[in-house]
């Protein structure tokens, strides 16, 4: 008989989780911070002061743990007092009977390698450039402190350095050859700290608040982008002026700078009085940004600065309460954006969103509440329901206690917890004290994922309609078992003629099921349900393809309209795949209708020409029980839209000419709407032409828009290589243009080419992997290309995994990220699922595996 080796497990990183249950103020109280940085790439020194007590609040005697990962501790003293101390792999532990029952002055020095800081959090070099990431928990990796949000102090900031510009928090309070030093006034947590130092050059502004202050404004960038930050600096300013209007808040320092870096993980940082962001969203002009683009510029300017209030002057009390920042600042990000271009298309993009990213991580293994009570890695929880679920539930609350009652809930919001670290308790209270609302059952919202299905039967008897909502709510993770939600439903009821009858009524669903009652009728109305998407929910309803359409012509609520028109291409392109039924003639007449009517936002019209994604249509096949077939999906979605362009075909070169920009390019909401649809038509043209009106308007594009529309459209048809060559010469210094032309590749290659596509671009000298942007745009991209992805031989699922394990030892927070690509494998057949468990075995298995791509991979493993 063999001895069998006894199993050693893998080797994991441990994967303890983080409770919310377990939560306890700080030991000690943090009133002052004063740290000197003396910068130099392979050994900063950084010495700190911290001003400490014991926190009454957790009575004397308590040791003190600071947090503190990879530094090397130099000196370490209490109230002048040398200590020596050993550091662990977490932190530096003093014990109680070295300190004083007292206030106290903990001194440390330490030294850090930002240059071989490759997962950019902590102090990192980035082009040359010094600059800092400590949301969530970087700061323990520039010194030993309590890196929480609940322990807020004031900091002064010292930098020496030969860069000539040396930026931190707060106001410029002195400076000289080779420093400077940086004061802020407002007691901010250490996520919120920042230090930029580099060779920059600043787009200055000014703006004067609404009650007289003069604010610099500065968006600092490297040489040769200056001339790339106006729209960004006119973002910012109008940002300022709406938070004054819309939120009576102002801003408060005498400085706000904002920074541009190439390397970042996220999109942008809120540290207060320096913004930091993602050169992708701020530099831009008309040659080299697309209409998106600016719009997502505006909306993330407009994100950071709203933070302000909504984050750095009320922050969270833990990790779990993130949300309590991103929610709302998104929720005002979105109010924002609408009101500087449409609600109605701003509104239909944010669901679109929605239903793509959160609807997807909620249905599936990674779903998790809006306030989770568990993590591993909080990094691994800046997600779609943290950021956009989160605001969808302010939205519900809004709707549920009018627009006076929400007002008057954020001004107390403001007034109780300016200066604090908040909870979703503390928020919710505010809304119970303003309106007189229990919000008890609303709560739920906040601890329970999953997303609600509302079903819908409606009655007509006696000249009395009848609407009987009712809910269910899907089992997630760790919670089998759900409470009713409280769901706001818009209703409105148009006539057969067409006429609106009861104008957008809120119904509450808050029981398993209630009916609700509409008198004094004249004839059985159509319903337009969940206007505006009242709700973060699923609305099942069997209507008849012709009520939708009249929907799709009738409907005032611009939300439905559009809606009733994506159920209709969804339905049909479901029958399809699954019965391999012909395009609906109906459909496609109500499309064109839609299309062509003058009468109606250009912008919204794109929007309705745009046909459902392959990804989108695989969810709704599945949650219809059906098992989606990524060829089939593929097929029938290209089949689709070969019948629209057959249908339009007529009309395209007039729609094209009648939607022209003449005059210069302005990225207004007004002519972007006008592109978008010439561009929509062009792509359809593009289907029947062979490509020539394509070509032409590539050839004539003065802006990125039109030359990345009509290339797009070239390589939809399988065409458009002269054209990517031409795009290369011309862009392949400008590394933001560049992303472009990587990703275009990655999206449009043909499924059975996609993984040889993504070999052959990772192969270039210029796929520099250890930019988040790149490897975004290359690797993040794989999954977009659905069918290729999904290509039966996993040859894709292999190459991502491939990337991910070489991606996580330098930067496991990018890496992690990109692995929610596999977050939908329950949904397809047994052979996929079985390729990509393999691939989540192997990242599972690897050796060295770091906790944030370790607790994705094992979340999405155990799902
Ligand atoms: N707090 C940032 C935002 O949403 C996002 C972010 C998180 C950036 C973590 C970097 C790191 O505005
Ligand atoms: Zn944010």
């Amino acid at each position: 008989m063999t001895q069998t080796p006894a199993q050693t497990a893998p080797q994991m990183p441990a994967q303890t989780a983080v409770k919310l249950a377990d939560y306890q103020p700080y030991s000690h109280v943090l009133d002052r911070v004063a740290l000197t940085f003396h910068l130099s790439p392979q050994a900063t020194r950084v010495q700190a002061r911290l001003h400490l007590a014991p926190n009454p609040a957790r009575g004397s005697g308590l040791d003190l743990r600071l947090d503190g990962e990879n530094l090397v501790l130099i000196a370490l003293a209490v109230d002048g007092q040398r200590l020596e101390l050993q550091p662990d792999a977490t932190g530096l532990t003093i014990p109680a009977h070295l300190l004083p029952d007292a206030p106290f002055v903990l001194e440390t020095e330490v030294e850090i390698a930002p240059e071989g800081n490759t997962a950019l959090e902590g102090l990192y070099m980035s082009g040359g450039m010094y600059c800092t990431q400590c949301e969530a928990e970087g700061f323990r990796k520039i010194t030993f402190y309590p890196d929480r949000p609940d322990v807020m102090a004031r900091f002064h900031v010292r930098i020496e350095s030969d860069m000539p510009v040396l930026l931190s928090n707060g106001n410029p309070v002195a400076a000289g050859p080779g420093w400077a030093e940086w004061d802020d006034p407002w007691p901010k947590p250490a996520y919120l700290f920042a230090l930029v130092a580099g060779d920059l050059v600043a787009h200055s502004d000014r703006f004067t608040t609404q009650s007289g202050r003069d604010v610099a404004l500065n968006i600092w960038v490297r040489k040769g982008d200056e001339g790339f930050c106006a729209y960004a600096m006119d973002s910012l300013i109008r940002s300022m002026r709406w938070d004054e209007t819309a939120y009576g808040r102002e801003y408060d320092l005498d400085v706000f700078n904002i920074v541009a870096v190439d390397d970042f993980n996220m999109g942008a940082m809120e540290n207060k009085g320096l913004n930091i962001f993602n050169s992708k969203y701020v530099l831009a002009s008309p040659e080299t940004a697309t209409d998106e683009d600016f719009a997502r510029i505006e909306a993330i300017i407009a994100h950071e600065y709203f933070h302000n209030w909504t984050g750095n002057r009320i922050t969270c009390r833990d990790w779990f309460q993130l949300c309590l920042k991103e929610g709302l600042t998104v929720f005002r990000d979105q109010q924002f954006s609408g009101d500087m271009r449409s609600h109605a298309v701003k509104r239909i993009e944010d669901v679109l969103m929605l239903r793509g990213r959160q609807f997807r991580e909620d249905g599936g293994p990674l779903a998790h509440p809006v306030r989770p009570d568990a993590y591993v890695e909080i990094n691994n929880f800046y997600t779609a329901t943290i950021y956009e679920k989160g605001a969808e539930v302010i939205g519900m609350l809004k709707r549920l206690v009018g627009d006076a009652g929400y007002k008057a809930a954020l001004d107390l919001y403001f007034d109780r917890h300016d200066g604090a670290a908040a909870t979703i308790e503390d928020w919710l209270q505010v809304f119970e004290d303003a309106t007189g609302r229990d919000l008890t059952q609303f709560k739920r919202w906040y601890t329970e994922a999953g997303t609600p299905q509302v079903s819908v039967r409606d009655d007509w008897a006696d000249g009395v309609y009848t609407l009987t909502l009712a809910q269910t709510l899907p089992a997630t993770p760790g919670q089998p078992h759900k409470g009713l939600k409280v769901i706001p439903v818009a209703v409105g009821l148009l006539n057969p003629n067409g006429d609106e009858v009861v104008p957008t009524t809120v119904l509450e669903l808050t029981e398993a099921q209630q009916s609700f009652r509409f008198s004094g009728l004249a004839a059985r109305p159509v319903p337009s349900i969940l206007r505006g998407f009242s709700a973060p929910v699923v609305l099942n309803r069997a209507v008849s393809a012709d009520e939708r359409a009249f929907l799709l012509a009738h409907d005032t609520d611009p939300f439905n309209k559009w809606e009733a028109g994506r159920a209709l291409a969804k339905e049909v392109m479901a029958h399809m795949i699954t019965d391999a039924a012909p395009v609906s003639r109906n459909w496609l007449a109500a499309l064109a209708r839609v299309a062509l009517d003058h009468g109606l936002d250009p912008a919204f019209r794109a929007l309705a020409l745009r046909l459902p994604g392959e990804d989108d249509m695989a969810a709704t096949l599945a949650a219809a029980g059906h098992v989606p077939d990524p060829v089939a999906v593929h097929a029938a979605r290209q089949a689709l839209a070969d019948a629209v362009a057959a249908e339009l075909a007529p009309v395209l070169p007039g729609l094209i000419a009648g939607m022209a920009t003449p005059g210069p390019f302005s990225p207004d909401a007004a002519q972007a709407g006008r592109r978008a649809l010439r561009n929509a038509a062009l792509a359809l043209l593009t289907r029947r032409d062979g490509g020539a009106a394509a070509r032409a308007a590539f050839a004539a594009a003065d802006n990125m828009t039109d030359s990345l529309a009509a290339l797009v459209a070239l390589l939809e048809i399988g065409a458009g290589a002269p054209e990517l060559a031409a795009f290369e010469a011309r862009w392949q210094a400008d590394r933001l243009v560049m992303d472009k032309w990587f990703m275009l590749q990655v999206l449009y290659a043909a499924p059975q080419d996609l993984a040889a596509v993504v070999r052959r671009l990772t192969a270039r000298p210029d796929f520099d992997w250890k930019n988040p942007n790149r490897f975004r745009a290359v690797i993040g991209a794989l999954s977009a290309n659905h069918a290729g992805f999904h290509h039966a031989d996993g040859a894709a699922y292999d190459l991502l995994a491939d990337w991910l394990l070489r991606l996580d030892p330098k930067n496991p927070q990018t890496a992690a990220r990109m692995s929610t690509a596999f977050e939908t494998w329950p949904r397809y057949d047994a052979d996929r699922q079985a390729l990509i468990r393999r691939a989540l075995q192997r990242i599972l298995t690897a050796p060295g595996l770091s906790r944030d791509l370790g607790e994705m991979a094992a979340r999405m493993a155990a799902g």
